[in-house]
């Protein structure tokens, strides 16, 4: 597989001495998109900045398109394009003038077309005479993509790109993304709309305390840790569970109307033609059979939650 980006046993510990990561590996991949999840605080912004540069690591390594990111810092910033979590932009510059000079910080040529281009690829175009606070926080999140692609950039970090944006908005940034991701740039993001890497992530890493607790396929995921749940809906209510079913897979509802049984994804159909064989059995009758599949939400949570009492108990 080849790598654009590997972050080689990194961690950070800020001049306050607060540690706020921990001995990081990760590999990303070329042309891929990659959501890093993790709730506030967990480090998500920290290693972003490493890697592009901003924030110097305390130990490790990190090498960009094959070049150290603190040796080579050149070669390495020119490859990358950054929009931060915080809007940081100023006030009286118009939109065309922001993305034209961020160009040129770079050393690119002026180019009407590719500037053209972007602004209308992220419907900025008829707002592109105005001055940045005259835009709402939507736009001007919209304006700071801009200027990162503005150097043309073959690896994009996004900093929750769409938070305080709308949901039509929001869909229209993915569909931005992948189109980035299709001219072959490797994305980078992170949010914490769990739905937006369900949607656009080929791979998810999880963060939580500085650490980086796992990154793998989405798919993979979702299907390795993923639960699937039965829910049988009764014609009559019951008091109780067949004592030859009662497991802990298997709960009744307070109401005696529905049985909910919660089994690995992976799991053959054995275990449900023998629980309604059983119901039967016990003369319950079903009136409705439904299933649902856990979520990459529910998935993430108890990823999250796993590890912080596992920590509470050391
Ligand atoms: N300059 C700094 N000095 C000291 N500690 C810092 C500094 N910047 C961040 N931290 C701490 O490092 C930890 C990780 O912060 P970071 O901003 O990377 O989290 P995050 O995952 O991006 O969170 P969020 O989801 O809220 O954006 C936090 O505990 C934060 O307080
Ligand atoms: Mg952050």
């Amino acid at each position: 597989m080849d790598n654009i980006v590997s972050v080689q046993n990194v961690s950070k510990v800020y001049d306050n001495g607060f540690q706020a990561l921990k001995n990081i590996n990760l590999n990303i991949r070329r042309g891929e998109i990659l959501a890093l999840l993790g709730p506030n605080g967990a480090g998500k912004t920290t290693l972003i900045s490493t890697i592009t540069g901003i924030v110097n690591h305390t130990s490790g390594h990190i090498l960009v398109d094959g070049f150290d990111n603190k040796k080579q810092f050149r070669e390495t910033r020119r490859r990358i394009g950054l929009v931060p979590q915080e809007l940081t932009i100023g006030a009286f510059e118009t939109v065309w003038n922001t993305v034209r000079f961020s160009r040129g910080l770079f050393g690119k040529h002026y180019d009407v077309n590719l500037i053209t281009s972007l602004l209308e690829k992220l419907s900025l175009l008829d707002k592109k005479d105005d001055q940045l606070r005259m835009l709402s926080g939507g736009m001007k999140r919209r304006v700071l993509i801009a200027k990162a692609l503005s150097h043309e950039p073959m690896i994009l970090f996004l900093d929750e790109p769409t938070a305080g944006v709308d949901v039509e908005l929001r869909k229209d940034m993915w569909h931005v993304i992948s189109e980035l991701q299709a001219q072959g740039v490797t994305i980078i993001l992170t949010t914490h709309y769990i739905e937006e890497a369900e949607e656009i992530a080929d791979r998810i890493g999880v963060i939580n305390n500085g650490e980086l607790m796992l990154v793998e396929d989405k798919d993979v995921l979702m299907s390795q840790l993923g639960k699937k749940q039965l829910i049988i809906d009764l014609k009559g209510a019951t008091k109780e569970l067949p004592s030859s079913i009662k497991s802990r897979n298997i709960e009744l509802s307070s109401d005696g109307l529905t049985i909910t049984y919660t089994y690995d994804i992976n799991a053959d159909a054995v275990g449900i033609t023998s629980l309604l064989q059983q119901l039967k059995d016990n003369g319950l009758v079903l009136k409705d059979l439904n299933t649902k599949q856990s979520s990459l939400e529910e998935i993430f949570v108890g990823l999250v939650k796993d590890s912080s009492s596992s920590r509470k108990n050391q």
